[in-house]
């Protein structure tokens, strides 16, 4: 069965929903989320997103900030633009029924208290507002718990109308009867997120897996810099917990990270101390850990005023609490966990990618703006500016784009149900541990090929396996985790340097003579 639409979003994060509230006047828009719509990285988001609104603040000092914690790496253009439209993003969010805090933070690497916040739920605020708002539209259907399985790109010479060659839909299990589906549209746009649950280890929730840049590899669209994988200094460390963020914004309140003997050690690693970039920070704190032996350091708050603590960071307050620790009197054991992805699908200034009628918008794409390591709540406000932009773009280019094609059905061939599913999790598990031992916060040329090893092989197990089961969601997220770890192990291996978040004993200077370069990986076009 096909189903057509103007234009197909897939993910229901900060990016998807203002790419959908800004198209929606205009076209007819299917928003298609692999769970439920409040299911993304965007709802879990506590700290904030940075915009220029203080009195004190200036777009030169945010993009200073930007630069210096991107390591030489950031587009400039990129950053200006995105700096520059913040205001105006607020201002969107606002109208919406955003309920932004009066008071602003300050999180690492920024010089100046410019994170507006929602006290510790920002993110869960912002989805809240914008979901209201696109669900409530008339042109917008938001389609849940069906899952991408690959996009449709229609070719030259298999087309017989004008489209050219192009995205032009995918192909989407409806999980509740497992049917596959087709969806046409006239331009695919990508907000699908980030990655982080190819890693052990992660802040990310489950739907993080890399969805995006899989399907838009094997689509033969760009991707870049994925060596660049950001891990948060600060994930509560308890063996009951799962992936809880601590978030950098208790540091900029005046947050001490210590070893467990309670001696500090930032002081002399870095200027901004417990508050510089995270980079810095994540790397401090794996040293410490190797050194010590020990297997989490704390962060110190007892110091701090109980009252305000409470007041601006309840949520934080109460979950820890759920643990044992009262972070007014306790300091929190934490951990550095996988937590952003800074790399992702090469798109320009109006979110386009390398293919025809393909966007990607928010932490799937690369836009330029996060250069080597990304400054703390820049993500939601790239996701901001950059999904209003890109649906505007799309918006203008659709003009001269006829409807959707008729597409070939999903072919099942001869699968057949899958008796294993224990071989899944397996896999997945295998994946997910030889990324965060052998690529993760310090990095070896002998640990990055073994893992290239190991993920080549899992790959061509998953993908044997793939050809011969019907779809599920476990089956096309370990898919795509096996080829997003892939791509970032390919990236790390190319990349023969040290810089922002990518570390590596065998190179461990910067080199701007001959690794000033994004890394881009192609696998060129289709034929
Ligand atoms: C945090 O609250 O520490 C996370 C904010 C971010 O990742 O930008």
């Amino acid at each position: 069965m096909q189903e057509n639409t103007d234009v197909l979003i897939l993910g229901s994060g900060i990016a998807g929903l203002s790419a959908a509230l800004e198209l929606a006047p205009h076209v007819t828009v299917t928003l298609i989320t692999k769970r439920a719509a409040t299911d993304s990285n965007t709802n879990w988001a506590q700290g904030g997103i940075a915009a220029v609104v203080g009195d004190d603040d200036s777009f030169d000092e945010h993009v200073d900030n930007t630069m210096v914690a991107g390591d030489g790496l950031n587009h400039r253009d990129a950053v200006e633009m995105i700096v520059a439209e913040g205001p105006a993003a607020i201002e969107r969010l606002r109208a919406v029924g955003v309920a932004f805090a009066t008071d602003l933070a300050r999180e690492g690497g920024h010089t100046r208290r410019r994170v507006l916040h929602a006290t510790d739920i920002t993110g869960r605020e912002i989805q809240r507002a914008l979901l209201e708002r696109v669900q409530a539209h008339p042109n917008v259907r938001v389609v849940e718990h069906h899952v991408a399985i690959d996009l449709i790109r229609r070719s030259k010479s298999a087309q017989a109308h004008s489209l050219g060659e192009r995205i032009v839909g995918a192909y989407v299990l409806d999980e509740a009867t497992g049917a596959v589906k087709t969806f046409a549209a006239r331009a695919v746009i990508l907000a699908t997120g980030g990655s982080g649950k190819v890693y052990l280890y992660t802040t990310n929730p489950d739907v993080a897996t890399g969805d995006g840049v899989a399907m838009a590899y094997r689509a033969r669209a760009k991707v870049a810099n994925m060596e660049f994988f950001q891990f948060h200094p600060t994930c509560l460390y308890h063996p009951t917990a799962k992936s809880f963020l601590i978030s950098e914004a208790l540091r900029g309140e005046g947050g001490v990270l210590r070893r467990i003997d309670g001696t500090p050690f930032m002081d002399g690693v870095h200027p901004m101390k417990s508050l510089a970039p995270r980079d810095i920070v994540a790397r401090a704190i794996d040293m410490e850990l190797k050194r010590t032996g020990d297997d989490h350091v704390v962060l110190d708050l007892t110091h701090l005023d109980g009252h305000m603590m409470a007041a601006r960071f309840p949520t934080i307050l109460g979950t820890v609490k759920g643990f044992g620790i009262d972070f007014r009197t306790t300091p929190i054991p934490v951990v550095p966990a996988a937590h952003y992805q800074c790399g992702g699908v090469v798109t320009d200034l109006f979110g386009r990618c390398s293919v025809q009628g393909l966007y990607a918008v928010g932490e799937v794409a690369h836009t330029g703006l996060h250069g080597a390591n990304r400054l703390a709540s820049n993500s939601l406000l790239e996701g901001a500016v950059m999904g209003s932009r890109a649906a505007r773009a799309c918006r203008d280019e659709l003009v001269g784009v006829s409807a959707p094609p008729e597409i070939v059905p999903w072919q099942p061939g001869y699968a057949r149900p899958s008796g294993e599913r224990v071989v899944v999790s397996h896999s997945w598990d295998e994946i997910r541990r030889t990324m965060w031992n052998y690529v993760g916060i310090v990095r070896a040329t002998a640990r990055l090929e073994r893992a290239h090893r190991r993920l080549a092989l899992l790959e061509s197990e998953i993908l044997e396996d793939w050809w011969k089961h019907h779809v599920t969601r476990d089956g096309i997220e370990l898919r795509n985790i096996a080829q997003v770890g892939r791509l970032i192990v390919e990236g790390a291996l190319r990349r023969q340097e040290s810089r922002g978040l990518h570390y590596t004993v065998d190179f461990p200077d910067r080199d701007d003579e001959s690794q000033l370069r994004d890394t881009v990986l192609w696998r060129g076009p289709h034929r």
